[in-house]
């Protein structure tokens, strides 16, 4: 007569332990020193002026090709302290040379991910140049 089906919170909940521990898992973090973790730090801060279309005397962003020629220059690998690419993140907005030079210091986590980054020897895809982007989600509109 009756098949007596399983309750449907049961159902549920069987389904959702088999299927996944987290409704919504955390986008995973790149490992700090890598050059996906200093990708978006560039790309939401930096790329929108130092991109293609910038002044003579500015670093590219442009891709990892033009970040691979700022080394032994504006990069120093395996000294973020000598690398005036780390530098000008440290200054206070009140120091000239600060970037971005428009009174908004990146945040403090951004800043220790381009550390590492360089400490790590600035580590970049070696594969086809890769294009760095603006990101629309910058944190002030510039
Ligand atoms: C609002 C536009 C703007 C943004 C955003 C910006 N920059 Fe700059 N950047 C400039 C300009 C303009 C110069 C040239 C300044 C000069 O020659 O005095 C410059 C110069 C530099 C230099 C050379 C500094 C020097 O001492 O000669 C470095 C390195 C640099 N930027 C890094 C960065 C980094 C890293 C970011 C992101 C955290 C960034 N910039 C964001 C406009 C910008």
């Amino acid at each position: 007569m009756n098949s007596s089906p399983l309750p449907l919170p049961v159902i549920a909940l069987t389904l959702f332990a088999a299927g996944c521990t987290s409704p919504h898992p955390a986008e995973p973090a790149s490992p700090a020193g890598t050059f996906a973790s200093v990708r978006p730090v560039l790309e939401t801060n930096c790329v929108h002026c130092h991109g293609k279309t910038r002044l003579a005397q500015m670093p590219a962003f442009t891709d990892t090709a033009a970040l691979a020629r700022l080394k032994g220059t504006w990069i120093i690998p395996g000294h973020p302290e000598r690398s005036r690419l780390f530098q000008v993140v440290t200054l206070t907005d009140e120091q000239p040379g600060a970037m971005p030079p428009t009174g908004h210091a990146i945040a403090k986590a951004d800043v220790e991910k381009i550390r590492a980054w360089i400490q790590a020897g600035a580590p970049l895809p070696e594969r086809a140049p890769i294009p760095l982007q603006p990101t629309g989600d910058r944190p002030h509109s510039w």
